[in-house]
């Protein structure tokens, strides 16, 4: 009886240091535009929360190194002309799931996050769609990266 205890506890610790595993290896980065399913589930997601700062082609505000009237930032493209692709994923996904504004001190930000509405896949999905745009030299720049 002793024994099976024992057994079964390894057994649950084995299984719990597993999955725990799993999910520490659900390490989604670097993300790819080798879908075309992600890249379309993306677009619908952008089409439906990011356009209107973004724009429809992912050209950003217009003059968007300006300040805005009240002096803040205003939307960067995101399209490769920008320095998007300066960031790894990492931050990308963080930015769009927390707002720059959460994740850099004292500053404000008219993004806010979208973790509350976007799963981590519809973010990683939408991130496939902006890189999707990008040429090729600045995509496999960003994607060494994010390795
Ligand atoms: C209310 C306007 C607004 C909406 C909506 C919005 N953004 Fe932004 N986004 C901004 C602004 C402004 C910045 C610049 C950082 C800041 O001031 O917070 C930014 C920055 C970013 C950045 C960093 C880009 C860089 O080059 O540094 C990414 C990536 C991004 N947004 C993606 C998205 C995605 C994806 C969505 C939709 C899910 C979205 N944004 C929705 C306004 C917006």
């Amino acid at each position: 009886m002793m024994k099976l205890n024992i057994l079964n506890l390894l057994k649950l610790i084995f299984l719990l240091l597993f999955f725990n595993n799993v999910s520490l290896a659900h390490n989604h980065f670097p993300i790819t535009t080798d879908s075309s399913l992600m890249i379309k589930r993306g677009e619908l997601v952008y089409n439906q929360n990011c356009v209107s700062c973004h724009m429809i082609d992912l050209s950003g505000a217009k003059n968007w190194k300006d300040l805005d009237d009240d002096g803040h930032r205003k939307a960067p493209p995101l399209n490769g002309t920008g320095h998007t692709w300066h960031h790894d994923d990492k931050t990308l996904h963080a930015i769009i799931k927390y707002g720059l504004a959460k994740l850099v001190k004292n500053y404000e930000g008219k993004m806010m996050g979208f973790g509350d509405k976007l799963s981590d896949k519809d973010i990683d999905s939408v991130l496939a769609y902006i890189k999707s745009y990008w040429p090729l030299d600045l995509y496999e720049f960003q994607i060494n990266m994010s390795k």
